[in-house]
């Protein structure tokens, strides 16, 4: 099923619960958490207690993607604040077959994320215990970057493999996300759509999370 999941990284962060409230009210489906730690990635963001304050908000799904170091030693945290969806890197250094088991085990769904340089037959061998992978479609770290085309073919590899082996896993996209980029990589097999900047630098998010989503199913 289709997916619009606003990155709050491009919100107003002085007015985060209101913006968090707006996103249910234009019809997000997820709300997307971007938690950098200025180690896996060259800057920071927010953490569990961020989180934890605007949960109590707003029921939309809690879609966390750690883009962090320990991801292992951190997932309680994150489960604790509130998050339905754990992401973490691929290229972390945490043992991603524990980590995916540590993050079912503390009731939420997790996914495996790979950044542009990764090879996608890397999240292979996981995709039994993978409810989501993530393909990044900018370096991870920071929003308003522009879309790597390039990364298509590693969506359309994913998704046969996927459907190959009979599994339900959704593929997400994030970075560089609009109006023309949702549609290419719906048809290249995505299903969930990260989107910073385009929603939040509207003056009409409702407009533009209902064009991204009938462009993705287009
Ligand atoms: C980048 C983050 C993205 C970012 C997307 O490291 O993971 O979620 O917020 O922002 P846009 O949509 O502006 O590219
Ligand atoms: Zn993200």
């Amino acid at each position: 099923m289709i997916k619009i999941s606003p990155s709050v990284l491009a919100s107003d962060f002085s007015r985060l619960g209101e913006e968090s409230i707006l996103m249910k009210n234009s019809g997000a489906d997820w709300l997307h958490l971007d938690v950098m730690d200025g180690h896996f990635v060259p800057n920071i963001s927010f953490g569990a207690p961020v989180i934890k304050s605007i949960r109590g908000l707003t029921d939309l799904v809690f879609d966390v993607h750690l883009m962090i170091s320990d991801p292992f030693k951190y997932a309680e945290d994150f489960a604790s604040a509130g998050a339905d969806i754990i992401t973490f890197h691929y290229e972390s250094n945490s043992d991603v077959s524990d980590t995916l088991d540590k993050i079912h085990s503390l009731g939420c769904k997790a996914g495996l994320s790979i950044k542009p340089g990764t090879p996608v037959e890397s999240v292979f061998p996981f995709l039994d215990k993978t409810d989501m992978v993530l393909v990044m479609t900018v370096e991870p770290g920071f929003g308003g970057q522009s879309f790597m085309f390039d990364m298509m073919d590693k969506v359309k590899i994913l998704k046969s493999e996927i459907a190959g082996r009979f599994l339900d896993v959704d593929i997400q996209v994030d970075g560089g996300i609009n109006e023309e980029t949702v549609r290419i990589a719906a048809r290249a097999g995505a299903n969930v759509f990260v989107a910073g900047s385009a929603v939040f630098k509207s003056d009409n998010p409702a407009a533009i999370i209902e064009r991204l989503r009938n462009n993705a199913l287009e």
